[in-house]
């Protein structure tokens, strides 16, 4: 059985005070569900409180980036130990959002993944495409050079760690969400990607988890597909009773 997750992605949203309201919100509605999993990644300035208030819940804790580095003199950035040591299991890696605001390249995210899960965080790979790709009929062509790209000569026992979403560029924050369907044929397509590289068994165990305009009204279409193992939420992730209704959707 395939580990369903359900991750709130916070993005740049939410003062320090903000999010405290918010993740206790949600511990008083999720905090004590442990089928699916329950991430929460809020920004990095309001992690260390959030992980005070989650502890003793069954909730876990995300960050949306990490560099790829383990230290040193890179102002500004954030190192995967800080991370780890405040409490942080997941972190969200390759969002489309820093790929094309931040150049994030596939190398760069391959960098991030192998030293995330070097570190013992659990990497959240993120690919879609674009509806100029989806428009000329490349979303599987270029869906499939991000996966390779981004999981670069991970081994069989590091892919285990993984966990990828596939969010459709055209489909986050606009409201036009896939179909199920739509959404269930690049799973499989990224299944069967990894099976012929890694094995079916590696390939059997990874979630995927679709994002991009998921709401308390068409999770459970999304969901109840058999290749879709949970969700990454962006917008609702912020309402507590449609976060709520998406985690009671699996
Ligand atoms: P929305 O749910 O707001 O479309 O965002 C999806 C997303 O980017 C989650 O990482």
């Amino acid at each position: 059985m395939r580990l369903k997750i359900i991750i709130g992605n916070w993005k740049m949203n939410k003062t320090g005070p903000e999010a405290m309201e918010l993740a206790r919100g949600l511990i008083g509605t999720v905090g004590k569900t442990d089928r699916p999993r329950v991430v929460l990644c809020p920004p990095f300035t309001a992690l260390g409180d959030v992980a005070k208030l989650i502890k003793g819940s069954s909730i876990f804790l995300g960050a949306q980036n990490m560099y790829s580095k383990e230290s040193g003199a890179y102002t500004g950035e954030i190192a995967p130990a800080m991370l780890l040591t405040i409490g942080v299991s997941y972190v969200i890696l390759g969002h489309s959002e820093r790929r094309e605001y931040f150049s994030e390249s596939d190398v760069i995210v391959n960098d991030k993944v192998k030293l995330a899960i070097k570190t013992g965080l659990i990497p959240i790979v993120c690919v879609g495409e674009k509806l100029e790709e989806r428009d000329a009929g490349l979303s599987e062509e270029f869906i499939g050079r991000q996966i390779d790209g981004s999981l670069g000569d991970l081994t069989e026992e590091e892919l285990k760690k993984v966990v990828i979403a596939y969010e459709p560029v055209w489909a986050i924050g606009t409201g036009r969400t896939a179909t199920p369907e739509m959404a269930q044929e690049i799973h499989i397509f990224i299944r069967n990607r990894l099976g012929k590289r890694y094995g079916d068994i590696a390939a059997g165990t990874i979630s995927i988890l679709y994002g991009g305009s998921v709401n308390g009204g068409n999770a459970a279409g999304l969901l109840s597909q058999p290749d879709i193992d949970g969700a990454l939420v962006g917008g609702a992730s912020l309402k507590i009773d449609e976060f709520t209704k998406i985690v009671s959707s699996i």
